[in-house]
């Protein structure tokens, strides 16, 4: 196992079953990127669809958002749920329009500070809409990890998140970091699901510690209440 035998794997497999027909994966802007990430935060990809499209219709730029009555946003946002995601992203475009000239910033930090953004999303938004080298763990990706390596511990404690983000950073190639983004998100949803993950058509099967150890679903742990 190393590092590039990984990603290599991971992007080959992308190009055979990865998702490539998904809306925001076509003409890609920082801005499409973004709002397809907010709403796929605590939404499944089937439910944003349709969401997805009306919003664009209505907010097609950064700006056409920014200037919105916030009633409007909230409005489009009727059944999604998470009614915080909607307004974080309003804001979001008035702070990003007044600070960056009409335009999403480019930097880690830049995003981090805006309403809504966390440091996944950040990443997500670099690697997808800025074609930047960038890292992303959402907990489709810490799942795949968790079992890849065995990683133990509770990822939602600071120490074991920490090695979460040293192992996905070591992981993420400087080539094709988008579809390696994109592909790391579909593994997750489509293969290494929570409870039965589809071993036998991994692309990282060979080398998947907890694969080996015989109960993948074992990880990621969560701490005991
Ligand atoms: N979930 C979060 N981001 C996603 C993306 N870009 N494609 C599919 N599912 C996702």
């Amino acid at each position: 196992f190393s590092n590039a035998k990984f990603s290599d794997a991971v992007l080959a497999w992308f190009d055979h079953a990865g998702r490539k027909h998904l809306p925001w994966q076509q003409a890609v802007t920082p801005y499409r990127v973004w709002v397809s990430e907010i709403m796929l935060q605590q939404t499944q990809v089937s439910t944003v669809l349709p969401y997805f499209q009306r919003f664009m219709a209505s907010f097609p730029t950064l700006a056409d958002l920014a200037r919105a009555p916030i009633d409007e946003v909230l409005h489009h946002w009727t059944g999604l749920g998470y009614y915080a995601r909607g307004r974080n992203l309003h804001k979001a475009a008035q702070l990003s329009c007044e600070r960056y000239a009409g335009a999403l910033p480019d930097t880690l930090d830049a995003l981090m500070a805006l309403p809504g953004i966390g440091r996944s999303t950040a990443g997500a938004i670099l690697a997808l809409g800025f074609g930047q080298r960038a890292v992303i763990l959402d907990g489709n990706v810490k799942r795949v990890l968790a079992r890849h390596q065995a990683l133990a511990g509770d990822p939602a404690k600071a120490a074991v998140s920490k090695a979460f983000w040293a192992l996905a950073n070591a992981l993420t190639p400087t080539q094709r970091c988008a579809d390696y983004t994109q592909a790391m998100m579909d593994l997750g949803a489509t293969l290494c699901t929570r409870s039965k993950p589809a071993c036998s058509r991994c692309p990282v099967q060979t080398s998947c510690m907890a694969y080996a150890q015989g109960e993948p679903t074992r990880y990621p742990e969560k701490q005991r209440k």
